[in-house]
């Protein structure tokens, strides 16, 4: 089950812990050894929380003013000081006899039929916040300063995972939109990318098409400009021979409203490419599954941690994506197969300057300029999405990295970026102390 008992805070002072990456002279640092420091060593500057009872602290996020850390573990939401991880609320949030009992009757766990807090999304002085609710996931909307306070509470459907191994990842949008990526049924057979809230119609990506998604397991999700990407790997459908996992980068224009007669209620502008992340040689070593992402907005950079299959030899690599990179595939060629017999061919795009248009008052019309039968036909881009660098900015044999953050400090004479990795499945956050 993911997550630890513990949360733990680095300040982030303490400087670069496991790679430096000099922003101008990237081979000079490929070259030096990375600093390595361990964690008893980093003991006197770490602050802990521990609560009892709570387990599996999943989900972090911050009050607007970066005064308080929000945290979301199995049963329990809380509200921690961020200097010190001190308590300032605790609020209990289980799952009724009655779901209980329904849960077990569905075959399910003790462990699984709890409540896993899988959405802890701040918006303003609001939390929404949704849980896993023993296989009846469930949302809330509550008073930032005060969690008990629950003004509303919706099904989490569509919007939650229903079982607290299924990987999910969720954002609002300042338009009060939800953006979920998530397994939309009991089984987790159904996945998809759903928009819901907010005044836009609700949307979702085409169901139990493989092409469309195909048993993904979703990372992350960003609000940037006119889109909201997803990050995560699935199982490639594109490869013919043998089953084989790859990563994606997708996105959606925030103004989509869906087609009509085709497509309807679904995304006209959903678009995926995958991302290259391996070390080089004649035959390249890939690290095909991505299992966190970190977005340095001002960079315009997308930081990944790659690691490789649990049925093969453990290894885990950094690699880092410029989005105009993504952005560049995304107006390329497609791939395209015109029957499940066929090969994958490039296409050309036929929309290469495609912009996701402009709201006409109230008409519900030409929203998006894509053509709607290509916007069927066509998902995934031929392109592959390289990295910056061709070697990945950070490889490790024998180790599988599961969270990163980001922080970029400034050296004597050059910017560095410094990548702090854990290999637990609890989660780290940067802070900036501005
Ligand atoms: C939560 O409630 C507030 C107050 O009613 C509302 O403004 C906000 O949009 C709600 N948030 C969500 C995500 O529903
Ligand atoms: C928080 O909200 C609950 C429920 O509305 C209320 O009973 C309680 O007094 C509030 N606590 C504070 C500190 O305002
Ligand atoms: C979710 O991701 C974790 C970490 O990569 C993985 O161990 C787990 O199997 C994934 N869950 C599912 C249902 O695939
Ligand atoms: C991925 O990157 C490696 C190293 O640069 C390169 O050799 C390989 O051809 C790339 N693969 C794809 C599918 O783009
Ligand atoms: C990202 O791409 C943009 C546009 O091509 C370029 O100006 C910028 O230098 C790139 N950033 C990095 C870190 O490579
Ligand atoms: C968003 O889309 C509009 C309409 O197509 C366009 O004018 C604008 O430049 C786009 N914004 C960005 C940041 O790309
Ligand atoms: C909608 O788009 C089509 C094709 O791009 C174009 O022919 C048509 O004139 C547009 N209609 C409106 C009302 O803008």
């Amino acid at each position: 089950m993911k997550g630890t008992c513990v949360i733990a805070w680095l300040f982030s002072s303490l400087g670069w812990w496991r790679l430096a990456q000099p922003e101008t002279d990237t081979s000079q640092c490929q070259r030096a050894e990375h600093p390595v420091t361990s964690y008893k060593e980093i003991g006197p500057w770490l602050r802990e929380f521990r609560a009892k009872n709570a387990v599996d602290f999943s989900q972090l996020t911050f009050d607007p003013g970066q005064k308080e850390l929000v945290v979301g573990a199995r049963n329990y939401l809380f509200r921690l000081q961020l200097e010190d991880l001190s308590l300032i609320q605790a609020v209990e949030w289980e799952c009724d006899e009655a779901t209980k009992k329904a849960c077990y009757s569905k075959g399910k766990s003790k462990e699984e039929c709890q409540n896993y807090i899988r959405v802890l999304l701040v918006s303003g002085d609001w939390l929404f916040t949704c849980g896993t609710n023993a296989f009846t996931p469930v949302c809330t909307n509550r008073t930032l300063s005060n969690l008990t306070e629950i003004h509303d509470q919706i099904s989490g459907m569509a919007r939650c995972p229903y079982s607290p191994q299924h990987n999910s990842t969720a954002l609002l949008t300042a338009g009060g939109e939800l953006y979920a990526a998530t397994a939309m049924d009991f089984p987790g057979r159904d996945p998809a990318i759903y928009r819901s809230l907010g005044i836009l119609p609700p949307l979702r990506t085409a169901q139990y098409n493989s092409k469309w998604l195909n048993e993904p397991n979703f990372v992350s999700s960003y609000d940037i400009g006119n889109f909201t990407y997803f990050f995560f790997r699935e199982n490639a459908v594109e490869h013919d021979c043998g089953k084989t996992v790859f990563s994606r980068a997708a996105r959606v224009c925030k103004n989509d409203i869906g087609g009509r007669f085709l497509l309807e209620d679904t995304w006209t502008t959903f678009m995926k490419a995958r991302l290259n992340c391996s070390r080089p040689g004649e035959v390249p070593f890939y690290y095909n599954e991505l299992q966190s992402t970190f977005f340095l907005a001002e960079l315009d950079l997308i930081y990944g941690i790659f690691t490789t299959n649990v049925n093969s030899i453990a290894a885990s690599a950094v690699c880092v994506f410029n989005l105009s990179a993504i952005s560049q595939a995304f107006n390329g060629p497609f791939k395209y197969q015109e029957n499940s017999r066929s090969a994958w061919l490039p296409y050309p795009n036929p929309n290469p300057n495609f912009q996701c248009g402009t709201v006409d008052q109230g008409l519900y019309m030409n929203l998006t300029e894509r053509n709607l039968q290509d916007a069927q036909k066509f998902i995934l881009m031929h392109e592959v999405v390289q990295p910056v660098t061709s070697v990945p900015s950070f490889m490790e044999d024998s180790s599988r990295f599961f969270h990163m953050v980001v922080d970029v400090v400034q050296g004597r004479d050059t910017l560095i970026h410094v990548i702090y990795l854990a290999t637990g499945r609890s989660m780290w956050y940067r802070l900036r102390n501005e």
